[in-house]
């Protein structure tokens, strides 16, 4: 298959949202991971909270045995996680920061705050052969942070981007090109997500650094509208033709 430039990795997590309203077994997000990898995702995404609101340890011990694709286990730096993610041994490993009381993951991590309380998660986490990233802020300080902590990836949070208007939206977009070319400089693998759409996924995936996006909560929700398969073949046909114009560009 040809490789591509900019990967997709699909989150499940609210169809098990959707699946706990109830209680039963539907909907199955380990179907629909399945159904996400023949529509041309590159990875399947869940985030185990704390809380088990959405994902349950059945849920990532299914994922981790029953779908092809690379799993990426998104979590926060707690022992009980740690434990978990280090039985499943995921291809990758996200940490990011997590409140109870949230009702999603609100703001980065602080890496350059928390670096010693992360440092032996970030290291446990390699050592088991996962491909470590950490969710932040487009901000150089925490990129210097995961870099100097050992993670050789990064998510940069595209939340307030998405959540922005106007002048501020694009002050934030410019915020997350420099990292992500601050990324490149200091040898960091650079991944965006939160809040991703149709609307406003063209100009991050347009970020030339940016090797992977996370997309769950709008992929899940469109996906009641035009069904999971056209959702995503959609969002990945945004994704490609503007990765193609910027390498159009540069190449020109
Ligand atoms: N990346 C990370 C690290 C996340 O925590 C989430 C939300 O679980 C996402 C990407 C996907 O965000 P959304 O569901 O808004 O597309």
């Amino acid at each position: 298959m040809m490789k591509r430039a900019l990967r997709l990795g699909v989150n499940i997590d609210h169809v098990a949202t959707i699946r706990n309203a109830r209680g039963g077994p539907d909907p199955d997000p380990v179907r629909a991971a399945k159904l996400a990898a023949n529509a041309g995702a590159d990875g399947i995404t869940a985030h185990l909270r704390e809380d088990r609101r959405h994902i349950t340890d059945t849920d990532i011990t299914r994922l981790a045995s029953e779908i092809d694709l690379p799993l990426n286990l998104e979590m926060a730096a707690t022992d009980e996680m740690l434990e978990i993610a280090l039985r499943h041994k995921p291809h990758a490993a996200c940490l990011v920061p997590e409140k109870r009381e949230e009702r999603t993951t609100e703001g980065g991590l602080d890496v350059a705050g928390g670096f010693d309380r992360l440092k032996p998660f970030v290291a446990a986490l390699g050592d088991a052969g996962s491909r470590v990233s950490l969710f932040i802020e487009p901000d150089p300080a925490q990129l210097d942070a995961a870099l100097a902590i050992g993670a050789p990836v990064v998510e940069l949070h595209t939340g307030s981007y998405a959540n922005l208007q106007g002048a501020a939206r694009d002050a934030e977009l410019r915020r997350l090109r420099d990292a992500a070319a601050y990324c490149d400089e200091i040898g960091l693998e650079c991944h965006a997500g939160h809040g991703l759409t149709f609307d406003n996924v063209v100009p991050v995936a347009a970020i030339p650094q940016v090797v992977e996006l996370n997309i769950g909560h709008f992929l899940i929700g469109e996906a009641i509208f035009g069904g999971l398969d056209s959702t995503i073949k959609r969002m990945r046909a945004l994704m490609d033709k503007a990765r193609a114009e910027v390498q159009g560009e540069q190449s020109a």
